[in-house]
């Protein structure tokens, strides 16, 4: 099956600037379906959670510091090949390398701060969204 979900948080800077619409526009332009979307002050402990693959490399408190405490939003999304789609939409992770016409390439340019996150793979897909969401918010409409 094609047809698959991924996980999306727009960082703290996305919501400060006003790129909230900007960016879920993006996605529901591609045709992405939004199953959840969740605005919340991102705890350190989720955080740290979201993290964890990053522990102990040289950006990880200052990313986490970046992040922690703050107001994210928190999104599933589906469709196509939603994963690679999503990444490529995102851009590269440093936006000063990110394409233009992509999300970070034309919103942002630091690299701790980078606007956006998205899961890279299933795997990270199935243990990300399970920080944020429970089984029972996952129903599709
Ligand atoms: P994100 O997609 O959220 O996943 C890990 C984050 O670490 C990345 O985006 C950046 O915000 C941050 N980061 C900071 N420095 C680096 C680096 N040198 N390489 C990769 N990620 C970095």
């Amino acid at each position: 099956m094609e047809v698959e979900r991924t996980f999306v948080m727009l960082k703290p800077s996305c919501i400060q600037r006003g790129f909230i619409g900007e960016v879920i526009s993006r996605f529901e332009k591609k045709g992405l379906k939004i199953i959840q979307l969740k605005v919340e002050k991102l705890s350190r402990e989720k955080a740290e959670k979201l993290y964890e693959v990053h522990r102990g490399k040289p950006f990880y408190e200052n990313l986490i510091n970046t992040v922690a405490g703050k107001t994210v939003v928190l999104m599933i999304l589906e469709g196509r090949k939603a994963i690679s789609v999503v990444r490529k939409l995102v851009g590269a992770t440093d936006p000063a390398e990110a394409e233009a016409g992509t999300i970070r390439g034309d919103l942002a340019i630091e690299l701790t701060d980078n606007l956006i996150h998205a899961a890279d793979s299933p795997e990270s897909y199935q243990r990300e969204h399970r920080i944020f969401f429970s089984e029972d918010e996952l129903e599709t409409y």
